[in-house]
C-alpha cells in the first residue's frame, strides 16, 4: 500500500459513497466496529448497504478503553468469524474507534484491509486521516501502535446532528489549528462559521465545506511527510501546551477535552510565535481573543506553573530534553523545531491569565 497517499471521499450520502466502494472490491467477509454510541446514532446511516453477512463488533465507548485488551476482544471475533487476509474492518466512530480498529487490522494476520467512517468531527478532520493507529498503554496515550492507512476514509456532516456542541467545539479546535498552519483565509471562514454556530450550534451543516479544506490541509501535510521528520509536526501547534493543560486538568474537577486544551495551547503558542519569530502582536492578540469567544477561559495559578512545565518537558517531540514545538512566523505558515525556554513558557501562561481575566 502506498502510505503517501491518503484517499478520502467528503460525501453527503455516507450509504451511497460506502455501497460503491463495496461493490468495487472483492471482501471475503466485513466486519464492523461500533461502541454504543455509533450503534445507536451512526449504524442506521449505512445499516442497509452492508452485506447481510457483516459481523458486528461492538465495544464500550471512552478512551479508558483504548488498550490492547480491547483489541484483544477485537481479534477474538475476527478468529471466531474466521476472517482471513481478505477480510474488510469497517471502524464506524471517533478517534477512539479509529485508532483502536486500524491498529487491530493492521496487525491482524500482519494487516487486513480497514476503512474509516469517523462520525465525530475530531476524527473527520484529524484522527481518522493519516495512519497513526494505536492504542494507550496504562496512563500514557497512544504509546503502542502502527502507521498504517486505510483504504479510504468516508467523511460526512450526516453524523454531527447527534453530537453535543461541546464535542463540536472539541473538533472544531483542530479544524483552527489547519487553518493557522497552512491559510488564514481559511482562519477567518472559520471564526465566521463559529459566530454564526454560536447563535444556533445545531447548524452543523455549515461545516460542510470547511470539514473539506480542514482535511486538504492535514492530507497535505501527511503526504509531504509521513514518518513526521519535519513538516508533520506542524500538525502539533498548540499541542505542546494543549496536551500540558489536558493532562493538569485530568485531575481536576473540571476536566478539559482534547480540543478545548489545544484552544488554549495555541493562543500561548500564539505569544511564543511573536516572541521567538516575530508574528506581528497585535494579530497574536486579535485571535487568541476571537479564542476565547469560543472556549472556556482558564486561569492558571503561578504555584502551578512549574508542573505544567514538566508535562512540556516529557513531550515526545523533544530532543535531549530542549523543548521544541512548531510556532507560526507568519498567520498561515508554521515552523517546526523551535527551542523554547523556561522563561519563555512561564512569559506565555502569563500572557493567557491576563487575557483570560
Ligand atoms: N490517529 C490520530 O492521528 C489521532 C489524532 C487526534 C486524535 N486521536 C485520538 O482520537 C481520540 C479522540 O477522538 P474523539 O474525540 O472522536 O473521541 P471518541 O471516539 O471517544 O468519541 C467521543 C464520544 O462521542 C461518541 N460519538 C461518536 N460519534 C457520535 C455521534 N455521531 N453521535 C453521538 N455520539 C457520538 C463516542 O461514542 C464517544 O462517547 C483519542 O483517543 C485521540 O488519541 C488520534
Ligand atoms: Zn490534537
Amino acid at each position: 500500500m502506498n502510505h503517501n497517499s491518503p484517499k478520502y471521499k467528503v460525501t453527503k450520502n455516507v450509504a451511497k459513497d460506502l455501497a460503491e466502494f463495496l461493490a468495487q472490491s472483492s471482501y471475503s467477509s466485513v466486519f464492523l466496529l461500533v461502541d454504543e454510541n455509533t450503534f445507536q446514532y451512526c449504524y442506521q446511516l449505512i445499516e442497509n448497504v452492508l452485506p447481510k453477512q457483516c459481523h458486528l463488533i461492538r465495544i464500550q465507548s471512552g478512551e479508558s478503553e483504548k488498550t490492547l485488551e480491547t483489541v484483544h476482544k477485537i481479534w477474538d471475533v475476527l478468529f471466531a468469524h474466521h476472517a482471513d487476509r481478505k477480510s474488510l474492518l469497517i471502524n464506524l466512530g471517533g478517534g477512539v474507534i479509529s485508532d483502536m480498529g486500524g491498529f487491530a487490522a493492521a496487525t491482524f494476520k500482519r494487516g487486513i484491509s480497514f476503512i474509516n467512517i469517523p462520525t465525530t468531527l475530531l476524527a473527520q478532520v484529524d484522527a481518522a486521516l493519516g495512519g497513526k493507529t494505536g492504542v494507550n498503554y496504562g496512563k500514557l496515550k497512544n504509546q503502542i501502535g502502527v502507521m498504517q492507512s486505510p483504504e479510504i476514509v468516508l467523511v460526512s456532516s450526516e453524523f454531527l446532528a447527534t453530537l453535543d456542541t461541546r464535542q463540536i467545539f472539541n473538533g472544531f479546535a483542530e479544524m483552527l489549528k489547519h487553518a493557522f498552519i497552512a491559510d488564514a483565509t481559511h482562519l477567518d471562514e472559520l471564526f465566521e462559521i463559529a459566530e454564526k454556530m454560536d447563535k444556533n450550534p445545531k447548524q452543523t451543516e455549515l461545516l460542510q465545506s470547511a470539514i473539506e479544506k480542514s482535511i486538504q490541509i492535514k492530507s497535505h501535510v501527511v503526504e509531504q511527510d509521513f514518518n513526521e521528520t519535519s513538516l508533520r509536526k506542524n500538525l502539533n501547534f498548540g499541542h505542546t501546551f494543549g496536551h500540558a493543560f489536558e493532562s493538569f486538568f485530568k485531575e481536576t474537577d473540571n476536566p478539559l477535552l482534547h480540543g478545548e486544551a489545544v484552544a488554549q495551547g495555541i493562543i500561548c503558542e500564539l505569544f511564543l510565535s511573536n516572541k521567538i519569530l516575530g508574528l506581528n502582536f497585535g494579530l497574536v492578540t486579535e485571535y487568541s481573543r476571537k479564542i476565547l469567544e469560543i472556549y472556556v477561559k482558564i486561569s492558571i495559578d503561578e504555584s502551578d506553573f512549574e508542573m505544567l512545565t514538566e508535562y512540556m518537558k516529557h513531550d515526545k517531540k523533544n530532543v535531549s530534553n530542549v523543548i521544541k514545538t512548531s510556532l507560526l512566523s507568519h498567520i498561515g505558515h508554521a515552523v517546526p523545531n523551535c527551542n523554547v525556554s523556561e522563561l519563555e513558557i512561564r512569559e506565555a501562561l502569563l500572557f493567557l491569565n491576563k487575557l483570560s481575566k
